[in-house]
């Protein structure tokens, strides 16, 4: 997605879930869009994705920092022991990550995760289930680590028609 594509509404209502000033990773960032939204209210950003073409325009905001990683060779997860106020994942699933993905939230951040679910192939792409939520899966990926503030599994209108789920955590 491009960085003219509008944030999603589902990481502005719980963007307010990151304690002020702390550090966000925005995880397979894309063009930044929500890179924009955090350091616009005053929080570092390290955004990630193995194409950081999309994030040009933001090198020389202060508090930004872009890594260009293919987070899927099997590599260790590249953020090491870093830990975030906010984690943000939109549009992008593998699987073997999600426990680094939970991990990566220190203490009183958040997770703030969306993107397409089983069912999605109703509306096009992505269809491939390794790209799909299973029912359930986020709340699965946290149970034991964050309080779960909100979750959804539902079918939406906007940006396109599609099944998606998403999920805002919190570590207390
Ligand atoms: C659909 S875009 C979503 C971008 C952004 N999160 C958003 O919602 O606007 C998926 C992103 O995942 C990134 N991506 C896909 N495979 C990746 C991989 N193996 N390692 C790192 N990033 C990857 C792509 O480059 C792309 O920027």
């Amino acid at each position: 997605m491009g960085r003219e594509t509008p944030p999603s509404p589902w990481v502005l209502r719980h963007a307010g879930l990151v304690p002020a000033g702390r550090a966000v990773l925005d995880l397979a960032c894309g063009g930044g869009r929500h890179s924009v939204v955090f350091l616009a209210t005053g929080h570092p950003v390290t955004a990630v994705d193995r194409d950081i073409s999309g994030v040009a325009h933001l090198t020389e905001r202060p508090g930004f920092n872009a890594r260009q990683v293919d987070l899927e060779t099997g590599a260790p997860w590249p953020l090491g022991r870093s830990s975030f106020g906010g984690v943000v994942v939109t549009n992008y699933l593998h699987r073997p990550l999600l426990p680094d993905i939970v991990a990566a939230v220190e203490p009183s951040g958040a997770l703030i995760y969306e993107t397409f679910a089983v069912g999605n192939e109703a509306f096009g792409k992505p269809t491939n289930p390794d790209f799909l939520l299973r029912p359930g899966e986020l709340l699965e990926a946290v149970r034991g680590h964050l309080e779960v503030i909100a979750y959804e599994h539902l079918t939406v209108e906007q940006p396109k028609p599609a099944k998606i789920q998403r999920l805002a955590a919190v570590r207390r």
